[in-house]
């Protein structure tokens, strides 16, 4: 028989592809032109046989007579060495088979199914070269399958809503995901396995969502653009990865790197990055003493300024954002935003007055992009308003995206459309450019874009603490480490010790504060709080956030439960030192802290903990300092009161 005879027989095909430790499983299958893939983690199990199909607009499926070319296994180990994070080192060590399909019909189509499968994961994408007949395609809709049982749980938030990703997690059984909801969607199986879908290396395509389709398996539902169609896209392209972390525990799953692992090297020399924690000209509109448009309370003027940096440097705050700074803010600023002018300061800010004075005193300033979603608007001014900043040495810069949907070239889009993804890539890459880091709020969702790029040092995409007041409560920082937080890190705007002021009421106790510093990662962590509320009411809770370190060597997850609590540990990337956090939802709770993740020798341990009599609502400010000597043979018993945490810093003697 020819080879070509006995390509024409190769439409049937089944391969199991097996993690490097043999526990994972992923069954690629072709039957009938048809292309599925299942997914069993010691024989049990994890996604069930689920199609995978692509639609493109004005073509047939692309299955029609389909067969396997060839395919190809190979074994891949690796670490790879993040510059700043949440761990220094990253195992890339996984099992990838790749299947080369083609119609055997006249049109000859072809394409790529690539997977890669990790021993806490498996991820896989479509690859489609240039085809015969064309070279550009759009792509109607993608048809990925995830099919988990239905009686799972998931933790969700929705889709398409006016406030992008600003909404609190449910609790719902995947039968019930009738409406798209984000990724990383978190599930929980019957048969114990815990679970996020979500993707890696989103570029130039609609962000996926996911919600049931009419067979009833959960899919991937690719957000649209204003058009109706999902992406427009050239030849050669390749999908985002679509990835499945798997754990055995819920608190084995925060610590999933393999989005990171999915996505390429750094593309140029980025060894001009650093991470910062900085304050900011910013909650005290929150609290209503300034606000963002000039007038007499107008918080952004040349003299808050200087007296911020100051304040900076005596606080040992190395980083200053300011807001409300430029032209735009003034009246009904989210329609008024569409004339923000990224180059015209207010009359009262002399930015580069106060960018000189901020050098001069060793301070960053964080320069602030609000677009209110108006993209154009900021598209157009993009270049000189980043060579502004540049030419007057910012180096930080937070955008925010405000607003239901975005505006590009003259369409209402949504901000995880293809349009929106492109347009956040296209800050990230002119920011490289301009050697600035960018913290975007109401950005795109993460995808491990940081390792290419790691300028882009944190991004907003959940709801952060400006929601206090009533939005949020205790349980919501309990679900981001096992939900939002496996898609990057967060400007969760940390550390408001004033609790109890008189505009928001903040559901915490004053040392969870200080633990979001660890629990909530962030490349760049604001300690949001007005300066002389560190300085004159709680100087020594600040030391904590001053020590506090934005780039850790190594991450370990201690325990925790979705939504109720969560520990973990992290070392310093430049000392010794160890850093912990935890945070509990309205229970109170004693957490039993084996030290045995640290090296030999003696540590001062320095422990921030709620007292006895501690309560978010009715004593957020009790509060027990301590120190004392420990070493990789003790333990800590810690105490966490109703919506309360603790931090604690072992610094080796
Ligand atoms: C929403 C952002 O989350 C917040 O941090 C910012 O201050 C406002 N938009 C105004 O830009």
């Amino acid at each position: 028989m020819n080879w070509w005879a006995k390509w024409l027989q190769k439409d049937e095909a089944e391969k199991i592809i097996i993690s490097p430790d043999g526990r994972l499983k992923c069954t690629f299958l072709l039957k009938n032109s048809q292309i599925y893939y299942s997914v069993t983690k010691d024989n049990k199990s994890v996604v069930n046989k689920s199609r995978l199909d692509i639609l493109l607009c004005g073509e047939e499926p692309l299955k029609s007579r389909l067969k396997l070319i060839r395919s190809r296994t190979i074994r891949h180990q690796e670490t790879i060495e993040m510059s700043w994070g949440e761990d220094r080192f990253l195992d890339n060590t996984y099992t990838e088979s790749t299947f080369y399909l083609g119609e055997t019909t006249k049109k000859r189509r072809i394409f790529t199914l690539r997977f890669r499968v990790y021993d806490n994961g498996v991820a896989f994408r479509y690859e489609i070269p240039p085809q015969p007949s064309f070279s550009k395609i759009i792509i109607a809709e993608e048809q990925t399958e995830f099919n988990v049982d239905l009686n799972s749980i998931a933790w969700q938030i929705p889709a398409y809503q006016p406030d992008r990703y600003e909404y609190n997690y449910e609790r719902t059984n995947v039968y019930d995901l009738k409406k798209s909801v984000h990724t990383p969607l978190t599930i929980k199986t019957p048969n114990g396995f815990y679970l996020s879908i979500h993707e890696a290396a989103l570029y130039d395509y609609g962000s996926m969502t996911i919600k049931l389709n009419e067979k009833d398996a959960l899919f991937s539902d690719i957000t649209p653009l204003s058009d109706g169609t999902k992406a427009h896209v050239n030849l050669p392209f390749q999908t985002p990865w679509r990835l499945i972390m798997v754990a055995d525990s819920a608190i084995e799953l925060t610590t999933n790197r393999i989005m990171y692992c999915l996505n390429d090297p750094p593309v140029g020399d980025f060894s001009w990055v650093e991470t910062l924690k900085f304050i900011g000209i910013w909650w005290a509109m929150y609290v209503g003493e300034w606000t963002w448009a000039p007038g007499e309370r107008h918080g952004a003027t040349t003299v808050h300024a200087k007296e911020y940096i100051d304040a900076a440097v005596r606080l040992g705050i190395k980083g200053l954002l300011i807001e409300g700074w430029n032209e735009g803010w003034e009246g009904n600023w989210l329609e008024n935003g569409v004339n923000n002018k990224f180059t015209v300061p207010t009359p009262d800010f002399d930015l580069e007055e106060v960018a000189r004075y901020a050098t001069a005193k060793g301070i960053e300033i964080v320069g602030h992009h609000e677009t209110v979603g108006f993209v154009d608007n900021y598209e157009n001014q993009l270049e000189d308003a980043y060579n502004y900043y540049a030419a007057n040495n910012v180096h930080y810069i937070k955008t925010g995206y405000a607003g239901s949907m975005i505006t590009i070239n003259g369409h209402r889009e949504f901000h995880h459309s293809q349009a929106g993804v492109r347009h956040y890539q296209k800050t990230v890459e002119l920011a490289a450019k301009k050697k600035i880091c960018l913290d975007i709020h109401e950005p795109i969702k993460g995808t491990g874009l940081e390792r290419t790029w790691p300028n882009l040092l944190t991004r907003e995409g959940a709801r952060g603490q400006e929601y206090e007041g009533g939005a949020i409560g205790p349980s919501h920082a309990c679900f981001l480490p096992y939900t939002r937080l496996l898609s990057g890190g967060m400007d969760y705007t940390n550390g408001i010790f004033d609790i109890k002021n008189n505009v928001k009421y903040i559901s915490t106790t004053l040392a969870r504060q200080a633990a979001y510093f660890v629990t909530i990662y962030s490349g760049m962590a604001m300690a949001a709080d007005r300066p002389f509320i560190y300085e004159e009411r709680f100087p020594e809770l600040f030391n904590f956030v001053r020590e506090v370190p934005t780039n850790f060597e190594k991450t370990i997850p201690l325990s925790g439960e979705i939504g109720d609590f969560y520990v973990v540990a992290r070392k310093d990337r430049f000392s010794p030192n160890w850093y912990i956090g935890g945070v509990t939802d309205t229970s109170s709770r004693h957490v039993h802290i084996n030290l045995d993740f640290l090296d030999e020798g003696v540590y001062k341990a320095l422990l921030y903990i709620d007292s006895e009599d501690a309560h978010f609502r009715d004593n957020p400010f009790g509060i027990n300092i301590s120190e004392k000597h420990v070493g990789k043979n003790d333990t800590l018993d810690i105490y966490m009161a109703p919506g309360g945490g603790f931090a604690i810093s072992l610094k080796k003697i």
